[in-house]
């Protein structure tokens, strides 16, 4: 399926029309099965969050949801620098989900055996389609260095791995980290971007609009085969897309 591109005055606006699509696709979802969304990290995922747990903390069953996430750092889940304690800041501690329903990504554990460990809790708790766990929501960041959950372009190889986590680096703290592959991530039946911000707009532009170097780019290789594509971008991060024909 092709991408679909939302253009927002402001993170309230994309919030609200990512947390609106996040409870439809719930809604639908039949009583007796759970919905599985995997979280992003980051400044902007952050906004999404906050917003959720202000406005949708009752508008939707989150018991029917199943949480992990798409990347995380290997530190303890106390340190500032987890995209676990972010989410759980923002979100996780102001819905009621059962804990049994939140699967993180154990970043003080040895990052090679949490990778592997990690996949096979996917595997467990995420239903298959074509033997590959298919998320039923996956949110994404996008990095200046166009990277997208911690698949850098310096380690581009690790998209196409045949794992469903691998251990990656991030290229200037060489801080290590669990991420999610090309292959899982192009499963998902709902891939969304979230993007906001006007330092965002020149790798915005070369990632949608396919411009120089744009396939040596992580969040290029992004392209759900039989899922749905979505980019929701505030202005400033849309700033350089070519205006609609
Ligand atoms: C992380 C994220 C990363 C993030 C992007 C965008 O662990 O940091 O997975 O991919 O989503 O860097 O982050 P910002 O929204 O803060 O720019």
């Amino acid at each position: 399926m092709g991408k679909i591109i939302h253009v927002f005055s402001d993170m309230e606006e994309l919030s609200l029309f990512f947390a609106r699509k996040f409870a439809d696709s719930i809604r639908e979802t039949p009583d007796e099965q759970y919905f599985s969304l995997a979280l992003s990290g980051g400044s902007t995922p952050r906004k999404v969050f906050e917003y959720m747990a202000l406005h949708f903390r009752e508008k939707l069953d989150w018991r029917k949801v199943l949480i992990f996430w798409s990347d995380e750092r290997c530190v303890p889940p106390g340190s500032d620098e987890s995209n676990y304690k972010m989410a759980k800041e923002s979100l996780l501690d102001h819905i009621s989900i059962p804990s049994g329903n939140i699967f993180r990504i154990q970043g003080e554990a040895d990052p090679v055996v949490e990778s592997s460990r990690y996949a096979e809790v996917i595997r467990r708790h995420v239903g298959a389609h074509h033997n590959i766990p298919r998320f039923d929501f996956l949110m994404l960041g996008l990095g200046d260095d166009g990277h997208t959950v911690s698949l850098f372009p310096d380690n581009l190889q690790l998209f196409g791995s045949d794992k469903l986590c691998e251990v990656s680096e991030q290229p200037v703290s060489k801080q290590k980290r669990i991420t999610l592959t090309g292959q899982i991530i192009n499963q998902a039946a709902n891939v969304v971007f979230v993007v906001c911000g006007a330092s965002k707009a020149d790798m915005v532009a070369r990632v949608i609009e396919k411009k120089e170097g744009w396939e040596l780019l992580p969040a290029s290789l992004v392209s759900p085969g039989e899922g749905e594509l979505l980019w929701l971008l505030d202005k400033g991060a849309a700033g350089r897309l070519k205006p609609e024909e």
